[in-house]
């Protein structure tokens, strides 16, 4: 494959060494290991600035839906630019974002009826965790300072929503003096999502984690104000696949206790697990939820909080009563962002995009279960069409020592190769486009094995 930077890049790149500080990176690193060039989007492909054309084995971080490039959603973007790019969102409105919670509304769980919209990931979780505790408080309930969450969770980067992360890890512990009171719960792994394991033992791990659940209620559920939770997949924990079962528990603790249950499908939402929501497969019903990534097809940022009539009337007052949301954001619900929204919403309206990505998933899954095999594979899993697996050192079945870099190499070398993965620490996985050509993923995958 082509592998040298047209003549008018390496300047470029100077540029951005100069100047330009990435996020989630050690910038040393890139001193030595120059961040990888992106010059275009063709469906399911990226175009490297060297030539190189790789599947976005990660959909450009968990947020593309419909492949790069598609022209329903960059036509329809073109035409809201040029009638209304943008307009402030306090005392205003406009059609875009009329129409997406038009359209939007009737898929959701039918209690969600008041739609709260800011521009990414994290702030749709601050903005739910701003609300719980403001309705609490404004219902009385001055007591619930807390928040419950998952061990492992990852909710976003903003200081709320590290608050309610894990900090046991070099992420985010350094922040500690600085966050909400948060107290943690840890659920099983749904073994039922790996590929060949033994599950005899299965009916009564589940019991005793129900039992810690309740336990975890008995003791915190009076000072909590609402619980969070990534549905069924916790993405930036490694992929950990979580059953439904315990889902259901939660929300009958949470309406036990008088907690709001969040649900944080930013990355769960829109098909990802082979529902439209991941809590539809419980089902379960939160009082809020957040969306963002897949939202706009996953091309422009935009992020909704649904709540209930019920939280919504909490914060129903005269002026004078001080009890309005008083939280926006500049970019708040950008017609352009919304008009992306509109045209992906669409798409899943008149293309059978759910069945197909039901059908990738089959097909990820069987190319999972030979990945399986691999000697330096464990714990190989899928949920709709997300696929991971721990790596390990086959020479000692142990996994790679973090100095080995493995998984950075890993990613490096899959470039050559047509394929961008980029694994968490032992976490390899591909998350591809909803939309991508199931042969293209047994590729992926047989590529991913040839590297291993
Ligand atoms: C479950 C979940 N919530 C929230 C976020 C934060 O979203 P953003 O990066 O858009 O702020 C992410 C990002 O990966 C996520 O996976």
């Amino acid at each position: 494959m082509k592998k040298t930077m047209p003549s008018d890049w390496p300047e470029r790149m100077a540029l951005d060494r100069a100047h330009i500080w990435h996020p989630f990176t050690q910038m040393k690193l890139h001193e030595v290991d120059p961040p990888t060039a992106v010059v275009g989007g063709e469906g399911s492909d990226l175009l490297l600035a060297d030539g190189r054309r790789v599947l976005d084995g990660i959909s450009s971080w968990w947020t593309n839906l419909h492949g790069h490039g598609h022209p329903r959603l960059v036509g329809a973007i073109e035409r809201q630019g040029a009638r209304l790019d943008h307009v402030i969102f306090a005392g205003f409105t406009h059609q875009p974002a009329i129409d997406l919670v038009a359209r939007l509304q009737p898929k959701l769980p039918p209690v969600l009826t008041r739609c709260f919209f800011s521009d990414n990931g994290s702030t749709a979780v601050e903005v739910a965790l701003k609300m719980a505790f403001q309705a609490q408080v404004q219902k009385g309930q001055t007591g619930r300072s807390r928040f419950g969450a998952l061990r492992g969770g990852y909710h976003g980067d903003t200081l709320g929503a590290v608050g309610v992360g894990e900090l046991e890890n070099w992420l985010t512990g350094i922040f500690r003096p600085l966050l909400l009171h948060c107290e943690r719960l840890q659920v099983p792994e749904d073994p039922r999502r790996e590929i060949g394991v033994d599950l005899a033992s299965w009916p009564e791990t589940l019991e005793a984690a129900r039992k810690a659940l309740r336990d975890f209620f008995a003791t915190h559920g009076e000072a909590l104000a609402a619980f969070i939770a990534e549905p069924l997949l916790q993405g930036a924990a490694g992929m950990r696949m979580w059953p439904p079962e315990m889902l259901l528990e939660l929300r009958l603790q949470c309406d036990r206790y008088g907690v709001y249950l969040i649900l944080d499908e930013v990355m769960t939402g829109f098909g990802r697990t082979g529902t439209l929501l991941a809590c539809e497969q419980a089902p379960v019903a939160p009082d809020l939820l957040c969306l963002s990534k897949g939202l706009t097809g996953g091309i422009l940022p935009l992020s909704l909080t649904w709540a209930t009539e019920e939280i919504y009337g909490c914060f129903l007052a005269e002026p004078h009563e001080g009890k309005a949301f008083l939280h926006g954001h500049s970019f708040t619900a950008n017609p352009m962002a919304c008009a992306a929204a509109n045209a992906s919403l669409a798409l899943f309206d008149e293309e059978p995009v759910l069945e197909r990505a039901q059908a990738l998933g089959a097909v990820l899954r069987e190319s999972w279960s030979r990945l399986a095999q691999h000697p330096a594979i464990r714990q190989a899993r899928t949920l709709g069409t997300v696929a991971a697996a721990q790596m390990v050192d086959p020479a000692t079945g142990m996994p790679h020592l973090p100095e080995a870099a493995f998984g950075w190499k890993l990613h490096r070398r899959a470039l050559d190769y047509g394929l961008l993965v980029r694994p968490m620490g032992d976490c390899l996985y591909l998350l591809p486009p909803l939309s991508t050509d199931p042969g293209r993923i047994a590729e992926a995958v047989e590529t991913i094995a040839k590297l291993l």
